[in-house]
């Protein structure tokens, strides 16, 4: 059964390089038969946090954070495409993350880092980690680092070269494990 998965990314950078990351998951959601929708913080345009969506009475949060909100609750799984700057993690997704907290409960969380150097941004995925299971979500133990962005995947997000096929053999066990660990809690949770 199709399930609905969400692919969160937070850079606000000009000329960006983790939307490619972001936008080759998304397809291979699609790909393996599930709604895979991207969630792009900058988009999404969240302020800076003020007032979590918990604090404002009901009808009164911002449309756009309603609507996540919404999103969030309705989703079986969430996949976090991890930059890394100054070994930590994207201040643009930890914004938008931070303004929920139920909303990600019992479901599974995957981390995918990536860098433009080759240490693939394993110490934000390694914060992620201990952020995203704090907050309630099961982090799967399989996880994507995607070293060298800009030689992996191109503009069109298409893989390039020996990274960009190494990253395509690992996708589809990353999509999987997500899967399994969303299957089970969407059963556990009765739905
Ligand atoms: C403020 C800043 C800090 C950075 N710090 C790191 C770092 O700690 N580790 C790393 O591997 N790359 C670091 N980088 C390089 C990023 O991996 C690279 O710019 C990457 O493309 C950022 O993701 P984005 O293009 O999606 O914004 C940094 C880049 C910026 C702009």
């Amino acid at each position: 059964m199709p399930l609905s998965i969400l692919v969160l990314y937070g850079s606000y950078r000009e000329g960006r390089l983790g939307i490619r990351l972001a936008d080759y998951i998304v397809k291979g959601l699609g790909e393996a038969g599930h709604d895979a929708e991207l969630i792009d913080a900058k988009a999404v345009g969240l302020p800076m946090l003020d007032k979590r969506f918990s604090d404002y009475a009901p009808g009164e949060a911002p449309p756009a954070m309603a609507a996540l909100a919404e999103k969030l609750s309705a989703a079986d799984g969430f996949i976090f495409v991890a930059g890394e700057y100054n070994r930590g993690v994207q201040p643009g997704l930890k914004n938008l993350v931070d303004h929920y907290l139920v909303e990600y409960a019992r479901r599974p969380a995957a981390i995918a880092s990536y860098a433009a150097g080759r240490l693939a941004g394993t110490h934000s995925n390694a914060a992620w980690h201990v952020t995203l299971s704090g907050m309630g979500m099961a982090v799967i133990p399989n996880t994507l680092t995607v070293g060298q962005i800009a030689q992996t995947l191109d503009d069109k997000a298409e893989p390039i070269g020996e990274s960009g096929a190494v990253l395509a053999r690992g996708l589809p066990r990353f999509i999987d494990e997500l899967v399994w660990w969303a299957e089970g809690t969407k059963a556990a949770r009765g739905q």
